[in-house]
């Protein structure tokens, strides 16, 4: 059956979610295989990757999520037409004429505003609104404004939307050299993007060397970009005039294997994770080694979490790739919560991204917050209650301690959780886990100092 993005938006939003909370009935032991779905972070980059090819491009292993169907209508509105099937997404930029992004779209999808990057390069201007603050932290945009000013566009904001346009008439960007104040993901796939149809060659340094910018760079080589060096921190790009179109695979989403390597965990349990690349997840894999946690290799693109009885605190310091993901920072505080000693998590990439603290206290944790770190003593046990998800990995983090504590815990504000997890209460129902989605009028107030904030631009 095809469907379409559009219509996969209304299901996924409709105000009836809303009222839809999370029942965990903890203390399961999980067993079984997983099969690991297409990276989130890589399906959103690369469909704005597509606008930069003016032929039909096939993106397979795309996963169904609020997020991208939220990309999806963001491309429509842009004049690109779609054609979802299952996990294929066919996209067809050959009718891309509207320069400007939406705002209600672009604020609440932060990877949105990437598409600036391709836009400009095919039409020569864009305007696209700043994804705006959000529950995370500031996120400023100026790595990727100042990168395109580097490669000859202009560009203005005003009015809370970022201008940009590429003066003279040959309307291409012209090859530059860029260094990078900070790694940022966002910033170097906008600016790889835009120098592939560039004049001339662009040099990125101290680049991101996350995975999924590798995977944006293989999906535009396979498109006829000549990119050399992503997953390095230098990337060197010389512009073509031209893309082609091309069909392409996306890559396994670490962060919910490493969210399923830490189910295993908290639940003492052996659970197969089928469709992965291993070396995605070294980071998380290495600390929880180090936890006392055996994570052990059954074949080329699987990994084995086995059951452990005597969790060993440890310390986490997040950075960017090969560091240890922010995006795992709230699900390995959750792990910590009930292993033996303290813990240290220090969170470095993004400033304001300790909020799910407060919820994991409400289960019984004990976490003392001081600045951008969280001493976490581990308990013996946690215990069910009602907790409010704050963002989209706190709301993964929220489902791990569920499944520890003992008795119930219900999460609200489960429209974080489809953003960006796939079938999440399918896939661990599968392995033998008691939770399943209910219907409820109860509210349930943010824990004091934790606002509840709507917006979660990841
Ligand atoms: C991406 C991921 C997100 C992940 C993050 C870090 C997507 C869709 N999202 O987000 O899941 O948590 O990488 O691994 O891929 N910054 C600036 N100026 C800029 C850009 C960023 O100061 O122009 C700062 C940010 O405020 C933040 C830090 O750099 O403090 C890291 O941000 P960045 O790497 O850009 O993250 P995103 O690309 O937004």
């Amino acid at each position: 059956m095809t469907a379409s993005l559009g219509s996969s938006i209304d299901n996924l939003a409709s105000p009836e979610a809303e009222q839809t909370v999370l029942e965990i009935r903890g203390q399961s032991t999980l067993a079984g295989e997983v099969k690991i779905s297409g990276a989130k972070n890589s399906a959103l980059v690369l469909m704005a990757g597509a606008l930069l090819c003016p032929d039909e491009c096939r993106l397979r292993n795309v996963p169904e999520l609020l997020d991208v169907a939220r990309m999806g209508q963001i491309l429509s509105e842009l004049g690109v037409s779609l054609r979802q099937q299952g996990d294929v997404v066919d996209i067809n930029a050959r009718n891309l004429s509207e320069s400007q992004a939406p705002y209600e779209l672009v604020s609440q999808l932060r990877a949105s505003f990437f598409a600036i990057g391709p836009i400009l390069a095919r039409l020569g201007v864009a305007h696209v609104p700043l994804p705006g603050g959000c529950a995370i932290g500031a996120r400023p945009v100026d790595l990727h404004v100042r990168g395109l000013q580097a490669m000859g566009a202009h560009v203005d904001i005003d009015g809370g939307v970022v201008n940009a346009y590429i003066p003279g008439s040959k309307k291409r960007l012209q090859g530059a050299k860029f260094y990078m104040d900070y790694p940022s993901v966002g910033a170097t796939e906008t600016l790889m993007m835009a120098a592939t149809l560039a004049e001339g060659e662009t040099i990125l340094e101290n680049a991101a060397q996350e995975p999924e910018v590798e995977d944006l760079a293989n999906f535009c080589i396979s498109m006829g970009a000549r990119i050399k060096g992503a997953g390095t921190n230098t990337i060197t790009i010389e512009g073509v005039p031209r893309l082609h179109s091309s069909d392409y695979s996306i890559i396994a989403d670490r962060i919910e294997a490493g969210t399923f390597l830490v189910a295993g965990a908290i639940t003492k349990s052996e659970i197969e994770l089928v469709g992965i690349v291993p070396d995605h997840l070294a980071a998380a894999v290495a600390k929880l080694q180090e936890m006392g946690v055996k994570v052990v290799s059954t074949g080329r693109d699987h990994l084995r979490v086995l059951p452990t009885e005597n969790l060993k605190a440890a310390d986490i310091q997040t950075l960017p790739y090969p560091g240890f993901p922010t995006d795992m920072q709230a699900q390995f505080m959750a792990l910590m919560t009930v292993s033996e000693g303290s813990s240290a998590i220090t969170e470095t990439v993004f400033e304001n991204r300790l909020r799910h603290v407060a919820e994991l206290i409400r289960l019984g944790a004990d976490i003392r917050v001081k600045g951008n770190t969280a001493l976490v003593r581990g308990v013996p046990a946690l215990s069910g209650a009602p907790v409010l998800a704050t963002d989209l990995r706190a709301s993964a983090a929220l489902v791990l301690a569920g499944l520890a504590a003992q008795g119930k815990t219900t999460i609200f504000g489960l429209h974080h959780l489809d953003r960006g997890y796939e079938k999440l209460e399918q896939k661990m129902q599968k392995l033998g886990a008691r939770l399943q989605r209910v219907k409820t009028s109860a509210k349930l107030e943010a824990s004091n100092g934790n606002p509840s904030v709507e917006s979660v631009l990841q």
